[in-house]
């Protein structure tokens, strides 16, 4: 039911690009790649298409969608305006992976922003995305490609394990470049804040925007959220996941512990560490992955959630995570851990 077709991410095939607008001018979902991770996309303009993106992911209808455009002409079909704050993030960051919360033009249905107002508007940075979106002449309203409080697809087989049956058809562009999802902006207060980390880094964005603020905001349960995209519970793996920080050594002698406690209660632990840590906790009889070295951000970015995915794979029953740096691209990871962690932080130097 669902149709893979692989394409050439530089300089993809016309035909192809041309057969899978033409599904979205009809309505139908096909995913594709974008630089920070596959989106499921359909006719932003399309209340009926807009709704079976709700229904393929089991996603509730009170959490938004992120609508892309091909570039700033196509804003107009999404949004009120463009302010000159918006037009200038635009010029440093776009095509590029920043959403900027804009006035909603009544083109597109509430439904794409939950009934609110506003609407999220990219322009992604991938030659894929880019040629679909132009070549289906309208605005591609496109959530990451997963099941809903799944791990965010950064493959092809990502998307193909959650959706298959439930989309008409998956561009292959081969891995996502980023691994982490688009930093959200709100600029609708005097005050600009960042409602999302993501691919452009807080200190990237002072750059342009010396006053841009983040507060991270962490709801206990999804019945009490009220602010979209702060569920808690999000970008889940099957098993457990706890995030260890705290200086290195005691972090990994508390990972040490705790993995040795639950081989002990006969469960499997997942560990997932830099590269630098694998000689250490290399003994234990656990599924260890390392997700690059831990100065490298973006290495580990990119590896992220798909090895949070393959230790699922594996069964385990509980992911030990050393938590890395917070800076540049470590402020998305760390959030993204955060809330698959859904709360289970262990602040290692305080548990000596
Ligand atoms: O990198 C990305 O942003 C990827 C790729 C596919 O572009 N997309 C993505 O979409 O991560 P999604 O649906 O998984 O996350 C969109 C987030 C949601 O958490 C939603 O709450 C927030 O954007 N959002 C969308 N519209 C909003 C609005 N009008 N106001 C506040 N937040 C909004
Ligand atoms: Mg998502």
């Amino acid at each position: 039911m669902t149709i893979v077709i692989t394409l050439d991410p530089v300089s993809p095939d016309q035909h192809v690009i041309q057969h899978a607008a033409a599904l979205l001018r009809a309505g139908r979902l096909v995913a594709f790649p974008t630089e920070t991770v596959y989106g499921l996309g359909a006719n932003a303009c399309d209340a009926a298409a807009v709704e079976r993106i709700f229904v393929a992911k089991g996603r509730p209808a009170t959490d938004p969608l992120i609508v892309h455009v091909a570039d700033l002409d196509m804003i107009d079909q999404v949004a009120l305006a463009l302010p000159p704050l918006a037009e200038l993030l635009g010029k440093h960051f776009w095509p590029g992976p920043l959403t900027l919360i804009l006035r909603r033009s009544p083109t597109i249905p509430p439904s794409v922003s939950a009934g609110k107002a506003s609407v999220a508007v990219r322009i992604p940075a991938h030659p894929i995305a880019l040629a679909l979106i132009r070549a289906a002449g309208v605005p591609i309203a496109a959530p990451s490609a997963n099941r809903f409080s799944r791990p965010s697809p950064t493959t092809a087989q990502h998307v193909f394990e959650d959706l298959d049956g439930r989309i008409d058809l998956i561009l292959d562009g081969g891995p996502t470049a980023i691994g982490v999802e688009s930093t959200i902006l709100d600029l609708s207060s005097a005050q600009a804040e960042i409602l999302r980390p993501g691919g452009v880094s807080l200190e990237a964005l002072r750059e342009v925007l010396p006053n841009v603020s983040y507060t991270p905001r962490y709801l206990g349960t999804e019945t009490t959220a009220t602010a979209p995209g702060s569920l808690l519970k999000h970008y889940s793996p099957r098993a457990e996941l706890l995030l260890i920080t705290g200086q290195r050594n005691a972090a990994l002698r508390l990972i040490q512990t705790k993995a040795q406690l639950l081989i002990n209660q006969r469960q499997v632990p997942g560990i997932l560490v830099p590269e630098e840590d694998l000689a250490v906790v290399a003994g234990l009889p656990a599924q260890i992955l390392t997700l690059g070295p831990e100065r490298d951000l973006d290495a580990i970015a990119h590896a992220l959630f798909a090895n949070i995915r393959e230790l699922d794979r594996r069964s385990v029953d509980t992911i030990l995570v050393r938590g890395l740096s917070q800076t540049g691209l470590g402020l998305a990871i760390w959030d993204r851990l955060v809330r698959a962690a859904i709360g289970r932080v262990i602040d290692a130097d305080k548990e000596q």
